[in-house]
């Protein structure tokens, strides 16, 4: 790692630091990233909250690694350092062991993983039911989800019905849940389709139909078998987590590494269309076991743009309400065009906005699915900084090169009917963001534009090797959002950073 960037970190964090790493818009903001970096300086990396929903990329000299399930410090493991899943998780065995065996693959190790054994734990019939859930949802209830099976986790948890990691290291207690749990919902799978369900089950990532059973639909034995497999697997790290952790607090530095993002938080997100955990730092340190008050570093990850994957409103969207699926149906004639930096500037939002997804690889590390583009929006900013602090870190500030005018939302214009009761009448300017869906559906952006810059940005390696006008973007962002700019991210290799 470059000595000034290294020798910054430690300037930055002190020794026995808890760093919070989340992101502050709607997800894949390069948390991933900057994760990885400060895993230079820190000895525990914690993945608290989330599931295999996630998807983070890293990119170390040229090479790039995702994961989904493993936390990214696992890149760090041979030096020593420390990985935890936590009980804020949502833990898929088999998302997890193929990761393991991927990284092994590659030469790396997993000497010092540690698992909650609190975390939940996600069973075939939970991605079974997201899976029907969305196939059978009207397609204006459909949420988008990643198919992971994570709203069903944590309903049976809240339900008091869910099952944790060590629940794999005893076939008694496995048993006596999953039959507690499971003849309802075999009596009710068997009103459905049976074709529907079959086909799901045969997915990969439910073991191509181990857990299919011509009449029952679920073939409760297998699933015991390969939980208690997968038991047997982990066995070694499952282990008290929280206590472990907690016990570092204070001595050892430590990073809690945030998935999905604040506008996805079941509570403080775009409700219906969020994720089902809690992704803000409150849900990172709760995830953790630890007391909020115990993060001393809060950096909230935020894209120079936007993205979003899956349904609901993100009211800066270029060209309009999903304007990525316009792109593919009507504009057929630009999908073989390799060099997309062409169209950033295109009079077409529609065209403009693919434009920068593709110059941006605005492709989901987990489902693959076409992330919709955005403006960089300071009203959901205000918004999401109100919750998690001021401090942030901007990442992919170098797609937006070569782009001429560039807006930035800075207010919002209700434009819904009078509702008093919660104090929104018609035309009123919003500065900070009401996140409910309904009330997103009747924003309209106001914009501000900023002059965009051509010089390539993604050697540098400080704040004044800037050009103007990516200067005066941060400036901007920085006044007009309150927020205090830590990290700034030009690329994707861990290298190209540097603090502000
Ligand atoms: P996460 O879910 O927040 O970890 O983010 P993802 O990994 O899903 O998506 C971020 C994408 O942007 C990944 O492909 C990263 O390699 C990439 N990335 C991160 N920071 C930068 C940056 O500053 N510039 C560019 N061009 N790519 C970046
Ligand atoms: P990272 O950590 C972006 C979105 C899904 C869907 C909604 C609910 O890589 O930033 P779920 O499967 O959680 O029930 O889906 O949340 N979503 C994400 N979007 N990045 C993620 O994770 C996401 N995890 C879930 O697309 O809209
Ligand atoms: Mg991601």
């Amino acid at each position: 790692m470059r000595q000034d960037l290294y020798d910054d970190l430690l300037n930055y964090f002190f020794s026995g630091s808890v760093i919070s790493v989340h992101c502050n818009q709607w997800g894949d903001t390069g948390k991933g990233k900057i994760l990885d970096l400060i895993m230079a300086i820190a000895k525990i990396g914690e993945r608290p909250m989330g599931a295999d929903n996630c998807g983070h990329t890293m990119v170390i000299n040229g090479k790039k690694i995702v994961t989904h399930m493993i936390p990214s410090s696992i890149m760090h493991d041979a030096q020593g350092i420390v990985s935890v899943i936590g009980r804020g998780v949502a833990f898929n065995p088999l998302t997890a062991y193929r990761e393991l065996k991927m990284l092994m693959d590659s030469g790396e190790t997993w000497e010092n993983l540690k698992i909650s054994f609190r975390a939940k734990l996600t069973m075939p019939y939970h991605i079974l039911f997201d899976r029907l859930n969305e196939a059978r949802a009207n397609p204006d209830k459909k949420i988008g989800t990643t198919g992971r099976g994570v709203g069903p986790v944590f309903q049976d948890h809240v339900g008091r019905m869910g099952l944790c990691v060590r629940d794999m290291l005893d076939a008694d207690v496995m048993c006596q849940k999953l039959y507690h749990v499971l003849p309802d919902r075999i009596a009710f799978l068997q009103t459905l389709d049976p074709q529907l369900i079959r086909e799901i089950l045969h997915h990969d990532d439910l073991e191509n139909g181990l857990f299919f059973h011509p009449t029952e639909m679920l073939d409760v034995d297998a699933i015991i078998v390969r939980y208690l497999e997968h038991g047997k697997f982990f066995k070694n790290v499952i282990t008290d987590a929280e206590k472990y952790v907690r016990s570092h607090v204070g001595k050892s530095t430590i990073a809690l590494e945030g998935a999905q993002g604040a506008l996805l938080d079941i509570d403080d997100g775009s409700y219906p269309f969020v994720t089902s955990s809690r992704c803000t730092v409150a849900g990172l340190a709760h995830g953790a076991g630890l007391r909020e008050g115990d993060i001393t570093h809060r950096i909230g990850v935020v894209k120079a743009y936007q993205t979003r994957v899956g349904a609901g409103c993100m009211p800066t969207e270029i060209g309009g309400r999903n304007a990525v699926e316009v792109f593919a149906r009507d504009y057929k004639q630009h999908s073989a065009i390799s060099d997309f930096s062409l169209l950033i500037n295109d009079p077409d939002p529609v065209i403009q906005g693919a434009a920068i997804g593709r110059v941006g690889g605005e492709f989901g590390a987990t489902t693959g699915r076409l992330r919709r583009i955005g403006w960089l929006d300071l009203v959901a900013l205000r918004y999401a900084v109100g919750i998690n602090g001021p401090e942030i870190a901007i990442t992919k500030l170098d797609v937006l090169t070569g782009i001429k005018k560039i807006p930035v939302c800075v207010g919002y214009e209700y434009c819904g009917s009078d509702n008093p009761a919660i104090g929104l009448m018609h035309g009123q300017i919003l500065d900070v963001m009401m996140p409910e869906n309904d009330i997103l559906e009747q924003c309209t952006p106001i914009y501000e534009i900023l002059d965009g810059w051509d010089e390539d940005i993604s050697g540098a390696i400080s704040y004044h090797d800037l050009p103007e006008n990516a200067q005066r973007y941060l400036d901007f962002i920085e006044v007009r959002a309150d927020v205090s700019i830590i990290l700034i991210s030009v690329g994707p290799d861990r290298e190209q950073t540097f603090f502000a």
